[in-house]
């Protein structure tokens, strides 16, 4: 049986899912000219421990699909409190090499351009994509990793929320 049609709109439907707070990355990879491309993605999410496996989604309509579709590895940094204006920058419409001009970075030991002051990193393998609605789903699996014990930016009810703070955070177990 197919599902049944939506009983809400869009807008509901966006409200109810930015109710689940995120992190905040961006995703980056080289073109074929040998240049930096990246945008800010929330969607991201771990899949598997073994083999280390994680996913996120893009847009169909995202100018960067090409390329990451037709790239070999990109790289998922983890973004940290202090880098809202990072996250702003690879937000924009545009072009997706000039969001790096102010932003430091080095290529990671796959190519994947890794930016500076990042909570986390993950050097992933494109190892397969999957069509699903208006989006395409990215599995990545990660080759290298790294992190810090910055804050990281979060994401909810379609803002940034500035101040995570460390003191209110109580063990899962
Ligand atoms: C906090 C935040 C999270 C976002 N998450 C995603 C996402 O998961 N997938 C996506 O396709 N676009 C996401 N976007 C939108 C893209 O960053 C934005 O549309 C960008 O300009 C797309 O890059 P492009 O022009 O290279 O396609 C997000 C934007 C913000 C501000």
């Amino acid at each position: 049986m197919p599902a049944a049609l939506p009983d809400f709109d869009s807008t509901a439907f966006r409200s109810a899912l930015g109710r689940f707070a995120t992190g905040v990355t961006v995703v980056t990879a080289m073109g074929p000219d040998g240049r930096p491309i990246g945008l800010t993605v929330s969607s991201f999410n771990s899949v598997s421990l073994a083999p280390p496996l994680v996913l996120w989604s893009l847009s169909l309509t995202s100018g960067s699909l090409p390329i990451l579709d037709a790239a070999s590895h990109y790289a998922v940094n983890v973004l940290a409190a202090d880098q809202l204006e990072v996250a702003k920058r690879f937000a924009t419409r545009g072009n997706a090499t000039d969001r790096f001009a102010q932003f430091p970075w080095r290529p990671g030991g796959n190519g994947a351009p890794l930016l500076e002051g990042c909570t986390a990193w993950f050097e992933c393998y494109n190892r397969s994509r999957y069509r699903e609605g208006d989006h395409c789903i990215f599995v990545g699996e990660v080759e290298r990793c790294g992190h810090t014990d910055a804050m990281p930016l979060v994401f909810h009810a379609g803002g940034f929320d500035l101040t995570p703070q460390r003191s209110r955070k109580t063990p899962a177990s």
